[in-house]
């Protein structure tokens, strides 16, 4: 029995007979773009997150550069975020016109170091961007508070923490606005592209809602006063309708994942050699698991082994963090992220993954690091 990284038609096939009613329904029905399905969904996952707005857009790249825009960010303005992440964010902070700023993560959770974060503001320095890796927050409270001190923007790249939390907030929902992805293997995943981003800043959401489409109102007439420079990045109808369907068992899919990763966690606690996930805290943290990613001294080899018994792994990012990217001009030094990308490693973690393929992982990974 394989255990691939990515079972793609899984995804589909978990509920084909729902999916295909939905999808033909929805085209038959002639609901392409901005139809019902996007209200549907944009209500329904702001009372599922806890959000006062949500505003879906074509992916969680362009949720982030819509977010910045918004906000004024400008030209001479800097972003300090984790090197520790997908380059979208980064990505979107130049198109802003800002620059990015890539900082140390924290041993201890992997993800952006509060102390690493004060340590870089300048006057420059407009905004904070945590990004909440593999479906766990970052230490939100002591980011806020840094912020505060400091009189800056905090904008959260949630596109793997829909659902997650910290002290009962949730991820992208604690700072001015934040953004998710619903890539297909996101663990809120539809088939293909879409995003969102969350607020509970009225002028926020309703600047966002305006850009998406093209400043215009939702016909797509632009008005003569449009005073706004908008782009095309709506939300497929029949992604919405599938994502509306999804939220109805996301509970039951963030669970699947977090008893995976229970068992994971029980069964390599004891084993030489590797570093686990952060365990909550105190119960303080509700990590939903997008990955499941843990450090071993000998990660390629094991990898290799992995390989060799059918077991898929990846290492997120190629396995190179932002400021590594010197042909986009980066010249930090960051050796605790360095090293993480040495160790670091994704084993399967989806909620299709059956009990006999979740035992297969734990049986290769104990064989080899026990
Ligand atoms: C941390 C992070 N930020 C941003 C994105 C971008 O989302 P999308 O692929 O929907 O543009 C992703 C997903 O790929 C991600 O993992």
């Amino acid at each position: 029995m394989n255990v691939p990284f990515f079972d793609w038609a899984a995804y589909f096939n978990e509920r084909a007979d729902q999916f295909s009613r939905i999808m033909i329904g929805t085209a038959s029905a002639g609901r392409f773009i901005l139809q019902k399905d996007v209200d549907e969904f944009e209500a329904g996952l702001a009372a599922f997150v806890g959000v006062k707005h949500v505003i879906a857009v074509a992916d969680g790249t362009n949720a982030i550069l819509l977010g910045l825009r918004a906000s004024g960010i400008k030209a001479g303005d800097e972003v300090i975020l984790p090197s520790h992440s997908f380059i979208a964010a980064a990505q979107s902070v130049h198109h802003a016109g800002a620059t990015v700023v890539p900082v140390e993560l924290a041993e201890h959770d992997w993800l952006v170091s509060p102390e690493a974060i004060e340590a870089a503001i300048t006057p420059r320095t407009r905004a904070i961007m945590p990004v909440h890796v593999n479906g766990r927050a970052c230490q939100m409270p002591a980011i806020m508070e840094i912020a505060r001190r400091h009189g800056l923007e905090v904008f959260e790249d949630s596109a793997q923490a829909a659902g997650a939390k910290v002290d009962d907030q949730p991820a992208g929902g604690i700072g001015r606005w934040g953004t998710y992805s619903f890539y297909p293997s996101k663990t809120l995943g539809c088939f293909g592209d879409a995003g969102a981003l969350v607020t509970n800043d009225d002028d926020i959401a309703e600047t966002v809602r305006a850009m998406r489409n093209h400043g215009a109102n939702r016909e797509k007439s632009i008005p003569r006063d449009v005073s706004i420079w908008g782009s095309n990045s709506r939300m497929d109808n029949i992604q919405a309708a599938i994502l509306v369907y999804k939220l109805s068992y996301y509970a039951e899919a963030i669970e699947r994942r977090r008893v995976i990763a229970a068992r994971y966690d029980e069964a390599f606690r004891d084993l030489p050699g590797l570093r686990l996930p952060p365990p909550p805290e105190d119960g303080a943290y509700f990590d939903i698991y997008q990955n499941y990613e843990l450090c071993s001294d000998r990660r390629d080899a094991l990898r290799a082994y992995l390989a060799e018994q059918g077991i898929g792994t990846i290492i997120q990012w190629g396995g190179f963090g932002i400021h590594q990217l010197r042909g986009l001009g980066f010249t930090q030094t960051l050796p605790k992220t360095d090293k993480f990308f040495r160790e670091s490693l994704l084993l399967p973690m989806n909620h299709v993954l059956t009990n006999d393929q979740v035992d297969r992982v734990i049986v290769a990974m104990r064989a080899f690091h026990g």
